[in-house]
């Protein structure tokens, strides 16, 4: 019954919704699949603001979003079928969408460590490497004994949060503690908390979504403190054209969303690219608008910028966009002009790069990086032979204190360029949003 209620549905949303994915590539740490020849995959759009089913962080660190069959991998890109990342979990058990998920990590409870947890209807799905475990899907009350069917969400809650490694089960607003050792359960009165369809652990934090809301919560007493609820669109998804009574700065600071591009002028300024919008840092003074209203040829999701003697160079796609630094940024006459004829480049490029005062450009291409000397006429690009730290970079920048790679969330920086193309490892990871924007929270 449900799976039909399903599918009328999404054939309802195929007949209305004017689908829309935004044409930046997918970083996913899976390759993405499009799944358009099939049915109803193409029209699931988080951007309408849905209310996802389940969250569950993998062991590579990517939140998998669950909509009934289909996956939505990471913060942007298409949905694709769960089936094809967890081949059990398909119409031949009639269930068509999960309860709620998560990643066990609790290295001390080796059964289940690093096993990813599925709760549909009565039963739960075990899965290592992708692969189902021996004797399941399972009854959930074998697994995890007083644990009511047809749950709502989970989340994990290692003993750093809840002084022991526990499992927050909920269902309507019933909420309940699951300590994995002991298997003893306890029912939590959570008073402010709305009730969950989702919930998961994100860079220490706990959140609840509710609609296509979401609420940041205490694990332990279930306080929402701040101004919560927050709508998911802004933090947890890269979508373009809604929230703008929203504070801009505050959710550039704050978002989980990858960059697009990030660049540091001669100043120290600090510009960075995300989507529609950009943030730009002077000392502690942020300023947010939308690409399109300050550099209005561009647009918008710009693939790398640089600063190069008071200007902004801006490339996305196969075209080079340069803009004068400083209010108003007005567009250089004779441009856009071909990357090729620019830097001696095909795009799509992923990030570039030039540290004060130099003339020479990094280009991140891939795993490939780039020097191109912006003195040199023509321009043509030299490789520096490969870049294999990373498997794919989102943005980097080279200010007064090194230079800075940015992968998705997080960060890492190198006291210099010669430090980075010497690395052997890289450094510690770092938050964008906290550590580099200054959120404060
Ligand atoms: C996934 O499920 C769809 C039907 O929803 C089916 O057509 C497809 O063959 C399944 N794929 C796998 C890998 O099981
Ligand atoms: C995970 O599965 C793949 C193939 O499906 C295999 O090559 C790999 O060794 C497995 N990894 C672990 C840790 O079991
Ligand atoms: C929360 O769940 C309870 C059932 O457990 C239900 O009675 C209540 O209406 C729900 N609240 C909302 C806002 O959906």
């Amino acid at each position: 019954m449900k799976l039909l209620f399903l599918t009328v549905c999404l054939c309802l949303a195929l007949g209305l919704s004017t689908s829309h994915h935004g044409g930046g590539h997918l970083q996913t740490d899976e390759p993405a699949q499009d799944h358009s020849k099939h049915h109803h995959g193409a029209v699931l759009d988080r951007c309408d603001g849905m209310e996802m089913d389940a969250v569950a962080v993998t062991e590579t660190g990517t939140p998998y979003f669950f909509k009934g069959d289909h996956v939505f991998k990471g913060f942007h890109g298409k949905a694709e079928l769960s089936n094809g990342s967890f081949s059990e979990l398909d119409d031949h058990h009639h269930l068509g969408h999960v309860d709620a998920a998560f990643r066990m990590h609790f290295p001390d409870s080796a059964e289940h460590h690093d096993h990813m947890f599925f709760f549909l209807d009565t039963k739960v799905f075990s899965y290592y490497n992708h692969t189902l475990e021996p004797g399941y899907p399972k009854d959930i009350k074998d697994v995890f004994p007083g644990v009511p069917d047809h749950l709502d969400a989970a989340v994990v809650c290692p003993e750093e949060d809840c002084k022991s490694n526990m499992v927050i089960f909920f269902k309507g607003d019933d909420i309940w503690h699951y300590d994995v050792k002991t298997q003893k359960l306890d029912e939590k009165e959570f008073t402010s908390m709305p009730n969950c369809t989702s919930a998961f652990r994100w860079l220490g934090h706990y959140y609840c979504f509710h609609g296509h809301q979401f609420s940041k919560f205490d694990p332990m007493t279930g306080e929402v403190h701040g101004r919560y609820p927050k709508d998911a669109r802004d933090y947890f998804m890269r979508c373009s054209k809604f929230g703008d009574s929203t504070n801009h700065i505050e959710r550039e600071q704050c978002s989980h969303v990858h960059l697009d591009a990030a660049a540091s002028d001669n100043d120290g300024n600090v510009y960075a690219f995300r989507s529609h919008h950009f943030l730009r840092m002077e000392g502690e003074k942020m300023h947010s608008d939308t690409v399109e209203s300050a550099f209005k040829e561009l647009h918008s999701e710009v693939d790398a910028v640089f600063a190069y003697e008071g200007h902004m160079h801006m490339i996305k796609d196969n075209e080079v966009f340069v803009y004068k630094i400083g209010e108003p940024h007005t567009h250089l006459e004779g441009y856009p002009k071909s990357l090729k004829d620019e830097l001696g480049l095909d795009g799509p490029v992923d990030a570039a790069f030039i540290c004060k005062d130099n003339h020479i450009v990094h280009v991140i291409k891939g795993q490939t990086l780039y020097e191109v000397d912006m003195k040199a006429t023509p321009r043509v690009p030299i490789k520096d032979g490969p870049f294999t730290l990373f498997k794919y970079v989102d943005a980097a920048m080279c200010g007064l204190d090194g230079v800075k790679i940015i992968v998705g969330n997080h960060f890492y920086h190198f006291e210099s360029l010669m430090v980075m193309q010497a690395a052997k490892a890289v450094p510690e990871a770092k938050r964008v949003s906290t550590d580099l924007f200054g959120c404060d929270h």
